[in-house]
């Protein structure tokens, strides 16, 4: 676009909002209306689905303190990337305790269910002490760590 062109474009962009100055606080009124009926189900949903964007679900904020979702990055646990269809305990460059390592278990969503529930009932003797008791929020955590692959 040339300099006279944009120019142009500008003036008819003022003339048309001085044109519609009478309707404009009748619009204003209508668009506050809708915000806060829109709003409500997407934060209900937060909490309990990943989201399309392939974010973290609400859930999984307290799996964060002690576990990165990025390949490599161990923390107080192991790096949860790629967690589906592994061997427990083969994370590379994390100290497992023994009683992990021994487990022979594989993680599919069924096993990391179960573990997810009540680590120590499954793995007595494991680090990780902390269980998930809500079945809805469980679900929420596998549907995103099977995006992690
Ligand atoms: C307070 C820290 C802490 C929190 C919070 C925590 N974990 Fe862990 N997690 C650990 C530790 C430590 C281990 C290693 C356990 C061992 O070696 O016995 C572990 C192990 C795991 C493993 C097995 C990894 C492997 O490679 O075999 C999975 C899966 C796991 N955690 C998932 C989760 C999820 C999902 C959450 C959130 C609901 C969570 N953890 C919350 C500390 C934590």
């Amino acid at each position: 676009m040339n300099k006279t062109a944009r120019v142009c474009a500008m003036a008819g962009v003022i003339l048309t909002m001085s044109g519609c100055g009478g309707d404009a606080p009748d619009r204003k009124e209508a668009a506050v209306g809708e915000v806060p009926a829109a709003q409500e189900p997407a934060q209900t949903a937060a909490a309990t689905q990943a989201s399309a964007s392939g974010a973290p679900p609400r859930a999984f904020m307290q799996c964060r303190t002690c576990h990165s979702a990025e390949p490599g990055r161990q923390g107080i646990g192991p790096s949860l990337h790629g967690i589906i269809g592994r061997n427990a305990a083969s994370t590379a460059g994390f100290s497992f305790s023994p009683a992990l390592k021994a487990s022979g278990i594989t993680w599919d969503r069924e096993s990391l269910n179960t573990w997810l529930e009540a680590p120590v009932k499954m793995v007595p003797g494991t680090r990780m002490v902390m269980g998930v008791r809500n079945e809805e929020r469980r679900s929420a955590i596998l549907d995103y760590l099977e995006t992690l692959d």
